[in-house]
């Protein structure tokens, strides 16, 4: 297995833990193939993302993708696809490709449900019908979402979620709004992040917590992917490789030790975005790549 980040002992995810032993032990344990959340659990570093995806689509693509190799899927609420996908991942299971433990499904709760957080996460795990989600997000910030923090942390006491975490806080001082409220630390940040925007700043601000930073809009999202595709450094690193812009980007995020969730409906892009462990980008690659960040997003929210 290649070793690609900080490799020390990952904790329990307290905050009282925290206060002690901030700056000993809570770095990321981040391998390629999946990384130790401050929680205690394992998350693979390369998953599928659904949005835009119908139930119908979610279930045919989680359930290729599963046989292609993927462990991770990333849903939401707000995708209306939880059914499918849950449909996906127990029909794989069913089929004896993987075991429920050895899969690892995150969802979100949506800003229109901030007023009713707990049974948000009941409808997610009803709708999913796989016991428990492995990881929940708040989608993002809005009224009441430390409210919702609070109720992620509920989820967990039950059993009924392993691991929380928060999508579209993109400061420390975003990030620590609700982790000062924190019972559990935040394992994941997910958020926008790519070779255009690169937010450094935050990854090495989580490092002293444990919590990873995963990318969302891998490529730029849906009718922004040919803006990275075409740019000529990636070209020309896809070139040397014999891979493609997709491919060197995905490995791109994986040794920045990020997480990543590419999305896609198209089954031969879903093996191709998986085929990215035979190959390592060299140092100055990477710094070609850490070159392309103009802190430039795609979205606003
Ligand atoms: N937390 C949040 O607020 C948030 C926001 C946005 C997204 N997300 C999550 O992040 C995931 C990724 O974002 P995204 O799906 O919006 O954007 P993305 O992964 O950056 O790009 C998806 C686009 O790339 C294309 N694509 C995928 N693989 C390709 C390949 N190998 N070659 C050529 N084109 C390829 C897809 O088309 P095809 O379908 O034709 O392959 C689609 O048009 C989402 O699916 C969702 O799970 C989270």
């Amino acid at each position: 297995m290649l070793i690609v980040g900080c490799t020390s002992q990952s904790s329990n995810g307290s905050n009282s833990q925290n206060n002690v032993e901030v700056n000993s032990i809570m770095t990321t344990n981040y391998t390629i193939d999946d990384v130790t959340l401050n929680s205690g659990y394992k998350m693979p570093v390369l998953g599928l993302g659904t949005w835009t995806l119908s139930d119908s689509e979610s279930e045919t693509c989680v359930y290729e993708a599963i046989k292609v190799g993927y462990r991770l899927i990333d849903t939401a609420r707000y995708y209306g696809n939880e059914v499918g996908v849950g449909r996906g991942v127990r029909k794989a299971i069913d089929d004896g490709i993987v075991k429920r433990e050895e899969i690892f499904v995150t969802s979100k709760i949506m800003l229109s449900n901030y007023n009713s957080p707990d049974k948000a996460i009941d409808d997610s795990i009803n709708a999913l019908n796989i016991g428990y989600i492995d990881l929940m997000l708040i989608h993002q910030p809005g009224y009441r979402d430390e409210e919702v923090y609070k109720a992620l942390e509920r989820a967990v006491k039950a059993g009924k979620v392993h691991s929380i975490g928060i999508s579209n806080y993109y400061t420390p001082q975003d990030f620590e709004r609700i982790n000062k409220i924190a019972e559990i630390v935040p394992a994941v940040v997910q958020n926008e992040n790519h070779p255009f925007y690169q937010n450094t700043e935050l990854q090495n601000y989580l490092k002293q917590y444990g919590t990873v930073v995963e990318s969302w809009y891998p490529f730029g999202g849906r009718g922004n992917t040919k803006d990275l595709f075409n740019n000529e450094t990636i070209k020309q690193i896809a070139a040397a490789y014999n891979k493609t812009s997709a491919q060197i980007i995905l490995r791109w995020h994986l040794q920045a030790g990020y997480i990543t969730v590419p999305g896609s409906k198209n089954l031969a892009h879903i093996a191709e975005n998986f085929n990215i462990f035979d190959f390592e980008l060299t140092e100055s690659e990477m710094q070609a790549m850490a070159k392309l960040n103009k802190k430039r997003r795609f979205e606003n929210w």
